[in-house]
């Protein structure tokens, strides 16, 4: 049913069943958030996003109220703004300033907030210095001088996996990975600890990420609005590379990079063309840059072949983090599962080929993979199946640091490589999107029943069923 509400002097009509925060998105109208992800529940514990309901006494989070027939809701006065200005310093003088520290960077001034300026200065520690939420809504709510005394190294940095990083010191406590990693991953990997001003998100049993049960999905990183959780960077090192006359380097672009770059670079959803991106790659000295068609064909080919060959039920994966996760949580069913080459394991025999046809020394081929898959990340940095694997924010700040302007990087194509024609288009064995469902996508072909699971906490259902003898499915395939 739908109710009738007034925003800012503005009347609208909007579901009942929506928060105000929902309700006022769906009208175009903004109201900042730190902890809210929609997908989840809301725990309303950044406070951010607070509004004034004429009749409340106090202030109500928008994320986690309801509207009401009649409510007189503002969102964007002088005092909700001191508040919200409030809450960013309470959160700063636990946070540690290393994006702070460059005047400029401190600034909320329009000539400083061009986030050129800060990927040119190599001063900033912060991996999400320029595309951080926090940062931003300081730069918003001109945090310019803090009231409190900062108090923002409290804790060592867990650098342990070498791949998922976790600085608690840049928390703020969201909740964001432990939803992610507990309730749509079921991992149970991160939690809150301890209360008060000692509250942090810790790995089981408080020890470091190398010795916990994180199968490096990466999909905290993804949600995380700091640094508080990121991937370790390569860029360093990947341009060194790049730019070395005596090695050469070919990469592999993923269209999964495209819409994460379009955010971070402010672009409208639709509007960023690949072929400037593989523009920027080339720029940078990446020698060679193949499509990921290929080495998509020759996974899709190896699953065909299991599920072709597979006499009765069959349960398959190419994924790493998928493997860990079996390991982990269902040692029982590890020799049911058939693995097949991920996609960055096919493009790096591919890349050999490749390097070989066109004469480089393959003993100095480097290898790079460009893609929004985090746990390709983890992938690389354990089996050396590729040289350096970059997510979309390391792209973002590589090209910043380098110059390069994707918006208007002359179009490259990537090297043609010839796809097996052969290989069936079948959404079971093609490239899968993570999602944040409860259920596994069921698909019917040829007579069979196959389900695929978008997450972990899919796989994990599909892995019960299978262990209590209940499984419905002829094929499963396992994505994490
Ligand atoms: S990488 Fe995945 S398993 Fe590890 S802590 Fe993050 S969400 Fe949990
Ligand atoms: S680590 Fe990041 S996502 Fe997790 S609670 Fe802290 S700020 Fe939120
Ligand atoms: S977004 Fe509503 S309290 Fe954080």
């Amino acid at each position: 049913m739908a109710v009738k509400i007034t925003v800012n002097g503005q009347i609208l009509e909007v579901d009942e069943n929506m928060s105000i925060l929902e309700a006022c998105t769906a009208n175009g109208i903004r109201i900042p958030t730190l902890c809210y992800l929609k997908e989840l529940d809301p725990h309303a514990s950044c406070r951010l996003c607070v509004v004034q309901v004429e009749g409340m006494r106090t202030f109500q989070p928008s994320c986690a109220t309801k509207v009401r027939e009649g409510m007189v809701i503002h969102t964007d006065t002088e005092e909700i703004r001191r508040n919200r200005k409030l809450t960013l310093e309470m959160i700063m003088a636990h946070h540690p300033v290393d994006c702070h520290h460059c005047l400029r960077l401190g600034s909320s001034k329009e000539e400083d907030l061009d986030p050129k300026f800060c990927e040119m200065c190599f001063w900033c520690d912060c991996v999400r210095d320029g595309i951080c939420e926090l940062q931003k809504l300081n730069r918003e709510y001109h945090v310019d001088r803090l009231p409190f005394n900062i108090d923002g190294y409290r804790y060592d940095l867990d650098t342990s996996l070498g791949s998922v990083c976790r600085d608690p010191n840049k928390c703020i406590k969201c909740r964001r990975c432990v939803d992610v990693c507990n309730e749509v991953q079921s991992v149970h990997n991160l939690a809150m600890f301890a209360r008060g001003q000692d509250t942090r998100v810790t790995a089981a049993m408080d020890k470091p990420m190398a010795e916990s049960p994180c199968v490096r999905c990466g999909r905290c990183v993804d949600v995380c609005p700091t640094g508080a959780v990121f991937m370790k960077e390569n860029i360093d090192k990947m341009l060194f590379y790049a730019h070395s006359y005596s090695n050469k380097t070919i990469g592999m672009v993923s269209t999964s990079l495209v819409k994460d770059l379009e955010k971070l670079n402010n672009m409208e959803e639709g509007t960023l063309d690949i072929h400037r991106v593989i523009g920027g790659m080339k720029k940078i000295g990446v020698d060679q840059v193949v499509s990921e068609d290929m080495a998509i064909g020759a996974s899709k080919k190896a699953a065909e072949e299991i599920i072709e060959k597979a006499n009765g039920k069959v349960i398959l994966s190419n994924s790493f983090a998928v493997k860990n996760f079996v390991e982990t949580k269902y040692p029982e069913l590890a020799d049911q599962i058939t693995y097949y080459p991920s996609v960055q394991q096919s493009f790096a025999k591919i890349a050999e080929d490749l390097g070989k046809q066109l004469g480089y020394d393959t003993a100095k081929l480097k290898t790079v993979v460009f893609t929004a898959n985090n746990e390709n990340g983890a992938e690389a940095k354990e089996c050396h199946s590729v040289d350096f694997s970059m997510n979309a924010r390391e792209v973002y700040r590589t090209f910043r640091r380098t110059g390069v302007e994707v918006k208007v990087e002359p179009p490259v194509d990537a090297l043609k490589m010839c796809v097996d024609p052969k290989c069936a288009d079948s959404a079971v064995i093609g490239p899968v999107a993570f999602n944040y469902e409860k259920e596994p996508e069921v698909i019917r072909m040829q007579g069979k029943v196959a389900a695929v699971a978008h997450n972990l906490g899919q796989c994990a259902k599909l892995l019960d069923e299978v262990k209590a003898g209940t499984s419905a499915y002829d094929i499963i395939r396992l994505c994490a």
